[in-house]
């Protein structure tokens, strides 16, 4: 029996911090709505030269020293975007090419805010199935792009950055608690695309285009579904939530995250927040906030952390692992 375990983790943000006075400035908002409905006080935003790869790459170095590793000995590099730098090759390929691996696979994901749960998940499922043993699991946005930086119900809520993982299979030892990915759960239903899209793409309109999105609605489908697969995952594995020592949700706004530990019960003490200084930065959010907390001594060895996350499509997605 084997399992993928986490070895390593790391994440990069841009230099510049946009803060909301910042936004207040030159939009119809003010610090205080942005606070009160989203808490989200800063966001970083990447400056014109920089690409989802160049936060990509940053990210996995880290992710790959943290577990001691040479980029060589990866077999896999999955990278979760939204923001490619180009329409192809896949950013995960440019990754790959500027750690100097030169085998393996290396491919994208397109779940939007999902795009990290979904990527962790098929990296488990292709090591498990031989592909190699060590995977690059990263989520990296530069979100930025795709903002209509006219409309304040948009433009305030998101940020760029990205997290990465470094996965490596490792066999059970008997008598001891696996740790590993210990299980996964992936949904999608596409009949929601109206209220959260980007309005061009290169078969479509030829344009990138811009995100528009309908908060209110997926707020409510937001707080519904996370609820729903952290139910679902939780009764698969047999655990009551009270087993969990951390959750790290998708940092979209706090009072989705609020609203979802109040109605699973699970005490906010133990979820990981990084929205107030991050914002949104959809596939990056999870391995930006896993990273933050695994370096701040929180997220220790042998811990049960649940991932969740939702976003376009709609997407949505959970994922249990013991660090
Ligand atoms: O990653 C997954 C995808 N995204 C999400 O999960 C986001 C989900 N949605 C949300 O987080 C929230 O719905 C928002 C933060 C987007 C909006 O919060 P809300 O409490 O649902 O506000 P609302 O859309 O109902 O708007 C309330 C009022 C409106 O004014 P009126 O119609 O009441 O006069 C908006 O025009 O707030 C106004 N408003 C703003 N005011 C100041 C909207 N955006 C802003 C703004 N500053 N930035």
């Amino acid at each position: 029996m084997t399992h993928n375990l986490i070895t390593g983790t790391g994440s990069a943000l841009p230099a510049t911090r946009v803060a909301n006075d910042d936004l207040a400035s030159r939009l119809d908002t003010s610090d205080s709505w942005i606070r009160e409905r989203t808490g989200i006080r800063a966001r970083r935003i990447a400056d014109p030269a920089t690409t989802t790869a160049d936060l990509a790459t940053e990210a996995a170095a880290r992710a790959l020293e943290a577990a001691g590793l040479e980029a060589g000995a990866i077999d896999l590099v999955v990278l979760a975007t939204a923001t490619p730098d180009l329409t192809f090759p896949a950013t995960a390929a440019r990754v790959q090419a500027r750690l100097g691996i030169t085998r393996g696979a290396a491919f994208d994901i397109a779940a939007v805010c999902s795009g990290f749960i979904y990527a962790l998940a098929v990296a488990d499922s292709l090591l498990k199935a031989g592909q190699g043993s060590r995977a690059l699991v990263i989520g990296a946005e530069t979100f930025s792009r795709l903002l209509d930086w006219d409309d304040r119900a948009t433009a305030v809520l998101f940020g760029d950055g990205a997290g990465a993982v470094v996965l490596e299979t490792r066999a059970a030892v008997p008598g001891e608690t696996p740790r590993g990915i210990l299980a996964s759960r992936l949904h999608a239903d596409g009949r929601h695309e109206g209220l959260l899209y980007v309005d061009g793409g290169p078969g479509t309109t030829g344009t990138v285009g811009k995100l528009r999105m309908a908060g209110r609605d997926v707020f409510r489908h937001a707080v519904h579904n996370l609820t729903s697969v952290v139910d679902e995952i939780l009764a698969e594995a047999q655990l009551g939530v009270e087993a969990i020592d951390w959750i790290i949700p998708h940092q979209a706004n706090l009072r989705i995250i609020e609203a979802t530990a109040k109605k699973l019960g699970f005490p906010m003490a133990k979820v990981i927040v990084t929205v107030d200084e991050h914002a949104n930065t959809s596939a990056a959010s999870v391995p930006l906030a896993l990273d933050v907390a695994v370096r701040d001594g929180r997220i220790r060895p042998g811990q049960l952390c649940l991932l969740e996350a939702m976003g376009g499509g709609f997407t949505w997605g959970a994922l249990l692992l013991r660090m």
